[in-house]
């Protein structure tokens, strides 16, 4: 991470010369859907990550966006094992962490830690600071002096002493969110997934946390995950960016090469409708308004999983043939099957009306 609009095209010119810490293949999380007596027959899947690949170099941060229902937290959550994993690998530091059980799985644990959305949600209103900052440690057997760590832990998240005795409610958003972070560090992770770590804080304490994640990331070595909703919060973090949508990754870049020129239709509608600061430019900014809603997960399209809502669809590969994440230019990879000619101007676009994709849906 950097404290710039985004992080230097230096910092991300090296990745191939760094070995992934995390390296997620073919992964799938399907929910079933049950139905009949004590709902017991399985008449379908809520399919929420759907096929997908990625990898995250050690001491990096991959943003990860896309509309709300893509499957960002299932993603996450799939990665730490918190939910199960219908198929598909997830490699960290070189095992499988989708094969582990039992005790093998709670020590690998102790490298993988989450920061949620909501700080009041997460931590327990009845427990003291100290007591949310120390029993990681316990669960997981391990010998500390109390005083010093939850000293040690407050000081690295700009927390004084004195917040040890306190209780969740006595903080503002942004210290519990502090806190929430300091409990995610207290076993010494390696990786830490932060699930919009600032959406339900004020826009003025945003940067805040932010820049601490960002500090913290230098000086313990973290390698991260960032899912947000908010472009702007994804480009300020990340080296890279994945921009997900329904179960599937459909373009992956370092934050610069994203954001000056996204490939994938998607993308594109995304990032035009983010406000740019120049009115002058924003005045003349075309903007691409994505019709329909995003389809149900349950009974995704045929092909490429945008087609019922892209301006570029061309019948029938779209509609017949889902894409793959290919590499189209220098660490750019797009999964759309015309990539090229879009870039290029030889395929244009068309205009996409909420029946269209009503229709489409059908
Ligand atoms: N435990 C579950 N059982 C069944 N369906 C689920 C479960 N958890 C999530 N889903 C469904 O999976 C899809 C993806 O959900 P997920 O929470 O991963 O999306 P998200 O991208 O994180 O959304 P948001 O931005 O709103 O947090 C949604 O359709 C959701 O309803
Ligand atoms: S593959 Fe076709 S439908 Fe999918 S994004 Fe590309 S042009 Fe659009
Ligand atoms: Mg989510």
């Amino acid at each position: 991470m950097s404290t710039g609009s985004t992080r230097s095209t230096e910092a991300t010119d090296d990745v191939g010369d760094t070995q992934p810490l995390l390296r997620v293949e073919g992964l799938k999380v399907h929910y079933p859907i049950r139905s009949g007596l004590l709902l017991g027959r399985q008449v379908g899947a809520v399919k929420a990550v759907d096929g997908v690949d990625l990898e995250i170099p050690a001491g990096r941060t991959l943003g990860l966006v896309g509309e709300s229902g893509c499957g960002k937290s299932t993603l996450g959550k799939a990665i730490l094992r918190l939910t199960p994993v219908t198929e598909g690998r997830v490699e960290y530091d070189g095992t499988d962490v989708a094969a582990l059980g039992g005790e093998a799985l709670r020590r690998m644990r102790r490298h993988m830690q989450m920061v949620f959305q909501d700080p009041m949600a997460s931590l327990n209103p009845r427990q003291s600071v100290e007591t949310i900052l120390t029993e990681p440690l316990r669960a997981h057997g391990i010998s500390y002096d109390k005083q010093r760590r939850v000293r040690e832990l407050l000081d690295l998240v700009g927390l004084p002493g004195s917040a040890a005795a306190k209780y969740p409610h006595e903080f503002s958003g942004g210290q519990r969110q502090r806190i929430g972070i300091a409990r995610a560090v207290a076993l010494e992770p390696r990786f830490v997934i932060a699930d919009e770590p600032v959406s339900a804080l004020d826009v003025s304490i945003q940067a805040q946390v932010l820049n601490l994640l960002e500090e913290l990331q230098e000086r313990l070595g973290l390698t991260y995950l960032v899912i947000a909703h908010d472009l702007a919060v994804v480009r300020h973090v990340s080296d890279e960016v994945a921009v997900m949508y329904l179960g599937g990754v459909v373009e992956q870049a370092s934050s610069d090469d994203l954001y000056a020129a996204p490939r994938h239709p998607y993308t594109q509608a995304l990032m035009s409708a983010v406000p740019v600061p120049d009115p002058e430019v924003e005045a003349k900014r075309q903007r691409i308004v994505l019709a329909g809603d995003l389809p149900s997960p349950a009974d995704p399209p045929t092909g490429c999983r945008f087609h019922t809502r892209c301006p570029f669809r061309q019948e029938t590969r779209c509609d017949d043939e889902r894409p793959a994440l290919r590499l189209v230019a220098p660490g750019h990879r797009v999964a759309c099957h015309f990539a090229e000619e879009i870039a290029a101007g030889t395929v244009r676009p068309h205009e996409v009306t909420d029946q269209d994709v009503a229709d489409a849906q059908r």
